[in-house]
């Protein structure tokens, strides 16, 4: 169980008045890991992997302590843990670094958010490869057969998100990792909206990348991490060169070194590296599966709550099992950035609306150009916040009827 009173204390952006709902966007960040960031600069403020003295002894104990414990969070070794900026530079070191030529065949989803769709535009646009989109449906089921069929055809990399961002729904990613392995596809899981809110054991999905942020996760901004799996490091190539990635240099050569360094040159964010790692400490002492109960919980609420107006229409399936603190929604008639400035101005609810940088989703399976209003918990929420926005909900759709009457 999970004690979210207590959690709350931890968080020095919660305060009367203010109902955070964007999570999804990006997440608070607790005292322990501001605490942990702080007294890097504070006590041992020196580069990492390059100095003898004890501070910069010490920042590299750090450093690389959290590379553990990123691990830890996802079942990886440590040395599968390369660090990013973000989810985004994550799958572009992907994209970029696999040498796709022109004809293989990388298939994705109509699902996925831009940073996980774009990508692989440009790859067709500037290798000419064949580009699959599987479709999905309304309730965010996946059509697994046709990705079945693609994969079974010869796919050389299938690039999915682990749960989407505009419907909140889990995609079967054991299920298509299974197909992946026995066809020899690699599979790039997009985890920004999983890693925070659940479990994650890449063993057990079987995925050979795997994205997310610290953001998202209550770390600070500035920084991700790329899983990798071990035995395809060396045939990836790095987004970026230089200092700290090399093994050798001579006047007209160069070699990189083996492991996750190879993928990351220069100095790197050092503080928010900590942090990332102090942020995994304190989801996991909390435990991740009291945090996807207590979400699942809030969920259920929320769309019992709201789904009984029938001005209000939420998307993706509505079996709150199947998905997790993600709901979007609109209400009839009115524009969703209008609802966001109303639920602030009425309660201090803080929401997001617009299309979520998921545009292909917006536009061909929900057919709403113009967005939706996206609320999105965390294990810091609380069944009263729930209740007010049900309520504020409510009391803004009873208006706007009242308006296009
Ligand atoms: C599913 C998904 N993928 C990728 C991203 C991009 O994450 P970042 O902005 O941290 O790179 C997001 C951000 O919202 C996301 O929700």
């Amino acid at each position: 169980m999970l004690n979210v009173q207590a959690v709350r204390r931890d968080f020095p952006f919660i305060r009367p008045g203010r109902v955070y709902l964007d999570s999804a966007s990006t997440s608070l960040t607790p005292e322990p890991v501001l605490a942990k960031m702080l007294e890097y600069y504070r006590e041992y403020r020196a580069n990492v992997g390059r100095g003898v003295y004890t501070s910069s002894r010490r920042a590299t104990e750090e450093f690389e302590a959290a590379r553990k414990t990123l691990a830890r969070l996802i079942n990886a070794k440590p040395g599968e843990i390369v660090f990013v900026r973000n989810t985004s530079e994550a799958m572009n070191l992907v994209a970029s670094g696999l040498g796709l030529r022109s004809g293989d065949k990388v298939v994705t989803t109509i699902q996925e958010h831009h940073s996980n769709y774009i990508i692989w535009l440009r790859e067709k646009a500037r290798k000419r490869i064949d580009l699959r989109v599987i479709g999905a449906d309304a309730s965010g089921d996946l059509n697994l057969p046709d990705m079945q069929r693609e994969i079974e055809k010869g796919a050389k990399l299938v690039s999915v998100t682990h749960v989407s961002n505009v419907l909140g729904v889990k995609n079967p990613v054991e299920e298509i990792g299974k197909i992946c392995r026995e066809n020899g596809a690699l599979l790039l899981i997009d985890g920004a909206q999983s890693v925070p809110h659940m479990r994650i054991d890449v063993k057990r999905i079987g995925c050979d990348f795997l994205a997310f942020s610290g953001h998202k996760m209550c770390g600070p901004t500035g920084v991700g991490a790329l899983y990798i799996r071990e035995d395809l490091q060396g045939d990836l190539e790095p987004l970026c060169i230089g200092g700290g990635s090399i093994e050798d240099v001579g006047v007209d050569y160069y070699t990189l070194r083996g492991g996750p360094y190879r993928f990351e040159a220069g100095t790197p964010a050092i503080a928010e590296v900590i942090g990332i790692g102090a942020a995994a400490e304190y989801l996991m002492d909390i435990g991740m599966e009291n945090i996807e109960a207590h979400e699942a919980d809030l969920t259920r609420e929320i769309l019992e709550g709201i789904q009984g107006d029938r001005r209000v229409k939420v998307y993706g399936s509505l079996d709150s099992g199947r998905r997790n603190g993600i709901i979007s929604f609109n209400v009839d008639g009115m524009d969703p950035h209008d609802v966001a400035i109303a639920l602030e101005s009425a309660a201090g609810i803080m929401v997001r609306s617009g299309h979520h940088c998921a545009l292909p989703l917006m536009k061909e399976v929900l057919k709403i150009g113009s967005g939706s209003v996206r609320a999105s918990l965390y294990l810091y929420n609380t069944k009263s916040e729930v209740r007010t926005f049900v309520e504020t909900i409510s009391k803004i759709s009873e208006s706007a009827k009242g308006s296009t009457a």
